[in-house]
């Protein structure tokens, strides 16, 4: 069987050594084990099955996208074992990790300035766009706007979170780029349940927080942040507000605080948005009285970001400390 066979059904571990109410469950799903290494094999594989299907993506053909790493290393892994060419954009700030393993498995890899105001020609999506404008029958998976994005979720993450735990599920709590994860699997838990509670975390950084309090996007408060693959500097299309009931932001030293804490207490060593997504889960928890179960995921892996989060001499550039002593952040 091809590795296709084996994205989902990912492991659901129960994280046990945050100081949270008793009775308050945390479980996450561990979605660095599908075979590209993230949570974003789920949709690229359901939105290339879906290509194919239509005939629009045809043998041989070439798959453009703009990328923050992870989806680019689903494209490059199922490109790879389909025959297909693709030619991923990336901004800057990606780890060099992520950058050489799109290339280690044959895709062309084109880095564009983190800094280039969105809509600007550098920006990597403008890029994607040009690119695949300017190649004849290639495809593109349009992930910040493509309905499938969400779907994919709604067909997989959440059946396999309603399956695991049924009724027990209190909340759901992710942070969101596209806002695939949490608009598809939020809607899905929603259907079965509408008492489920969906929280959005967002980086200080990023406009989906104030767009979401008070409906305004403001350019002003775009500022850079390290975490990858959280926020945005636009508003996706994917994202789907009305299934989301809170919208919390979270610091890069929160997320990363975080990591360490479940690289060394749980034995997970995850990228910067799982270590927020289990911030923003301890946040939510903190806030409950009853029993309750909440639920979150584990987009990718550690070993993404050892020449960042795990890396003593870049934590201390950066004003995080060595990440040695850290303690997780207290309630806000
Ligand atoms: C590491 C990581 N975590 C979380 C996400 C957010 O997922 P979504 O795009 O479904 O909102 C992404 C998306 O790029 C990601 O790369």
């Amino acid at each position: 069987m091809k590795i296709q066979s084996f994205i989902g059904s990912t492991p659901l571990v129960e994280l046990t050594t945050f100081d949270v109410p008793v009775g308050v469950r945390i479980f996450a799903k561990v979605e660095f084990m599908n075979p590209g290494g993230s949570i974003k094999d789920r949709i690229v594989s359901y939105i290339l099955d879906d290509a194919e299907r239509r005939g629009v993506l045809k043998p041989g053909a070439t798959i453009v996208e703009n990328t923050s790493g992870n989806t680019g290393a689903s494209i490059a892994a199922l490109a790879a074992t389909r025959g297909y060419r693709a030619i991923l954009t990336m901004p800057d700030k990606v780890s060099k990790e992520k950058q050489d393993a799109l290339r280690a498995m044959g895709a062309e890899v084109i880095i564009c300035p983190t800094s280039a105001p969105p809509g600007s020609e550098k920006h990597y999506v403008s890029c994607a766009r040009r690119i695949h404008a300017e190649t004849p029958g290639s495809f593109t998976l349009n992930q910040y706007d493509n309905p499938l994005n969400g779907e994919a979720h709604f067909h997989s993450t959440g059946p396999e979170i309603w399956d695991a735990l049924g009724r027990s599920v209190t909340a759901f709590v992710a942070s969101g780029s596209t806002g695939g994860t949490i608009s598809g699997t939020s809607r899905y838990l929603k259907m079965k349940n509408p008492s489920v509670t969906s929280v959005l975390l967002d980086p200080v950084g990023s406009i989906y927080h104030r767009y979401f309090h008070e409906g305004v996007v403001d350019p002003s408060q775009i500022a850079p942040y390290f975490v990858e693959g959280a926020g945005e500097d636009h508003l996706a299309k994917c994202m789907d507000f009305s299934v989301v009931d809170d919208v919390i932001q979270f610091s890069d030293a929160d997320a990363f605080a975080t990591c360490r804490h479940l690289a060394t207490r749980e034995g997970l060593m995850c990228g910067g948005t799982s270590g927020a997504n289990v911030w923003g889960a301890v946040q939510v928890a903190r806030t409950l009285a009853e029993p309750a179960t909440i639920v979150t995921v584990l987009p990718d892996s550690g070993n993404k970001y050892m020449s960042k989060i795990y890396n003593p001499d870049w934590l201390t550039q950066n004003g995080f400390g060595t990440g040695e002593n850290r303690e997780l952040e207290p309630t806000r």
